[in-house]
């Protein structure tokens, strides 16, 4: 055991002004409600050990939702899998979201984002968050999905409303059980109608394939369908405001952006280093584990602390300073190891587009700081309101 544990509450709302990495010399804190891995390296080894398991299905029964179909979908679902039965699971939607399903993606979201541009009225400042980044995810959902376009405001909510347990706020548990449950209709009825209408190209269609050709369950069909909507829309919308909020709030860096649009995809990195809305990753751990001299004991809760981690001076060379020439800049944003994010490449995706119409088209873009509000809540980054005047 460690001679030195600092203490540290990752959850305070003062948390954010440790300015990353490790705190009195320590890469693990203890706080009330867990152990804080502060630094890089041991936030990369807690990641990638697969002796500490996702806290979801914890939080849940923590919160009163200890049986039932929720509780059932969650203890199944590929976040809480490990070793071959988290492959079963992981495979098939890994081999669908390669790069050819994201890079078709990037054409048809050059249009969404167009269109929902024009029914934006850019005569004054308007909340970006609320007329675009918010919408984007949900339609881009839709299309992977092979749903109407119409379904998208639904996706958006639902993702929203399940997603919301990470807020670890009780007076939200009958607005998640009910948003689970109307999440399992709209899925049943979709693939339903899927089957009785043919198959066709999309995820579900791949899915439904797999299954009539005995390689996954009805059971496992749903679930896959059930984790990728309720991933699909609340990070990515709140993670590309934060993108746009950083890269227009730097005049030096939109000047490049706007000179040099082949840097789109490193600034979009490099934004979500600074301002990760995935801010802290819960674990427990499944026995006793040693993470860089600290015993963490079997049972603990260990909440890993992203936005810590990428702001890492041992990992990063100045870690405050946007800066757009990193070489192998890795943030843990989308997480590592066996669990990292299946929808990184499209989120990215839609991420760069987001910027690159703004800088094309409203090139003299500027927020209004003083109606713009982001922040953070039980380790996320959000954003409340995005004030931009589009020029
Ligand atoms: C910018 C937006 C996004 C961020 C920041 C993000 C972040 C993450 C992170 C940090 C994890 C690992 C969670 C953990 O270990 O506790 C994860 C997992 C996952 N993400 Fe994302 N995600 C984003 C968008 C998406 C999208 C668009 C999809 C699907 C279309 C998606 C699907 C998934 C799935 C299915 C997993 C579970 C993977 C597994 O357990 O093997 N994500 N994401």
């Amino acid at each position: 055991m460690s001679t030195r544990m600092p203490v540290f509450d990752l959850f305070a709302p003062d948390a954010f002004d440790h300015p990353g990495g490790e705190i009195d010399g320590a890469a693990v804190a203890i706080g009330p409600e867990g152990y804080a891995v502060l630094s890089f390296e041991a936030a990369t080894a807690v990641l990638r050990d697969t002796r500490f398991r996702n806290s979801a299905l914890q939080l849940m029964e923590d919160f009163g939702i200890a049986d039932g179909p929720v509780h059932d979908f969650r203890a199944r679902s590929i976040i809480m899998r490990e070793g071959a039965a988290q492959l079963r699971l992981r495979t098939p939607l890994a081999r669908f979201m390669g790069p050819a399903i994201v890079q078709d993606t990037r054409f048809v979201l050059r249009q969404i984002v167009a269109e929902i541009m024009q029914d934006v009225d850019a005569s004054h400042a308007m909340d970006f968050h609320a007329a675009v980044d918010r919408r984007i995810p949900s339609l881009v959902y839709c299309h992977l999905a092979g749903a109407p376009s119409t379904d998208a405001p639904r996706v958006q909510s639902l993702s929203e409303r399940t997603l919301s347990l990470l807020a670890r706020d009780r007076t939200l548990i009958p607005s998640i059980l009910d948003a689970y449950n109307e999440l399992f209709d709209y899925l049943a009825d979709l693939i339903a109608r899927k089957r009785a209408d043919g198959l066709g190209e999309d995820m579900l269609s791949y899915l439904i394939g797999l299954t009539d050709a005995g390689k996954l369950t009805e059971q496992e069909l749903f679930d896959e369908a059930t984790s990728m909507l309720e991933a699909s829309s609340v990070n990515t919308a709140h993670q590309t405001g934060l993108v746009v909020w950083t890269l227009l709030s730097d005049r030096a860096v939109w000047q490049r952006l706007r000179e040099d649009p082949s840097v789109i995809p490193a600034a979009v990195v490099e934004a979500t280093r600074l301002y990760p809305r995935t801010g802290v990753l819960s674990k427990i751990a499944t026995e006793d584990i040693d993470v860089q001299g600290t015993t963490i004991p079997a049972g603990s809760d260990v909440h890993v602390a992203v936005w810590s981690a990428n702001r890492d001076p041992e990992r990063f060379n100045e870690p405050t300073i946007f800066d757009l020439d990193r070489e192998r800049n890795q943030p843990l944003t989308f997480s590592t190891g066996s669990h990292n994010c299946l929808g990184q490449g499209l989120a990215k995706v839609e991420m760069e587009e987001v910027v690159r119409h703004l800088v094309e088209n409203y090139p003299e873009s500027r927020i209004v700081e003083e109606d713009t509000e982001i922040g953070q809540v039980a380790g996320r980054w959000l954003v409340k309101n995005l004030m931009i005047e589009l020029r």
